[in-house]
């Protein structure tokens, strides 16, 4: 049987890649084979990363808006993910928005990892919104990509204890440590065709 392959999205340091990749290279991810990753920042570390672990990686120029694919850009990059053959695509940090004509691409086969428990914050700085809100815990989502900015279904979530001690850097940290584990099961799951769009709940896993 062939692998089933994943599309990973990233914008800058790459450490959910990073964790991807070890986790196929430890036979954590047996099913997996990583066909693609694809980077809307030249400088990004993810790039130097997957290439040095054999693994196709490009750049390509996300135009000129800064939040979002403009319009050729964003067909290029459902250009890249077609040719990859990718079954699942994931977004690792990837900062940017993606619309529609991407969306509806690869129906129900977009994943991105969050950094808080949604329904809360979506959107960005979400360890300092935790945090200033006296929320006794935190976490992490990973959720179906939809045209609502992380609105899509929740598929696993890890929560976290917020400390009196803790801020944001102490926060983000032991976050993005679950991130790392709660990404891979996900994988891990979709590889073995366990995960359906239709008939998952609406509550996530939570672990
Ligand atoms: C992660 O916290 C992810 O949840 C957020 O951006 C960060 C990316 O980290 N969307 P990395 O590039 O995977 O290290």
């Amino acid at each position: 049987m062939g692998k089933f392959k994943i599309a990973v999205l990233v914008s800058g340091r790459g450490s959910n890649l990073d964790a991807i990749i070890k986790a196929v290279r430890d036979k954590k991810l047996p099913l997996v084979q990583i066909a693609l990753v694809l980077s809307d920042n030249p400088a990004a570390k993810a790039i130097e990363t997957a290439r040095k672990n054999g693994i196709k990686a490009l750049y390509i120029s996300p135009g000129k808006f800064k939040t979002k694919l403009e319009g050729e850009a964003e067909s290029s990059y459902i250009e890249a993910l077609r040719k990859s053959k990718a079954d699942l695509i994931v977004l690792a940090g990837f900062m940017r928005i993606i619309k529609p004509p991407l969306i509806q691409s690869f129906p129900n086969r977009i994943i991105n990892i969050h950094p808080s428990l949604l329904p809360k914050y979506p959107g960005l700085h979400t360890h300092q919104r935790a945090l200033e809100a006296h929320d006794l815990e935190a976490g992490c989502t990973v959720h179906f990509v939809n045209e609502i900015t992380d609105g899509g279904k929740r598929i696993m979530q890890a929560k976290v204890p917020i400390l009196e001690t803790d801020n944001e850097e102490t926060l983000a940290r032991k976050v993005l440590e679950k991130e790392h584990i709660i990404l891979s099961k996900v994988i891990q799951i979709f590889s073995e065709g366990k995960i359906n769009y239709a008939s998952f709940p609406d509550e996530p896993i939570v672990v």
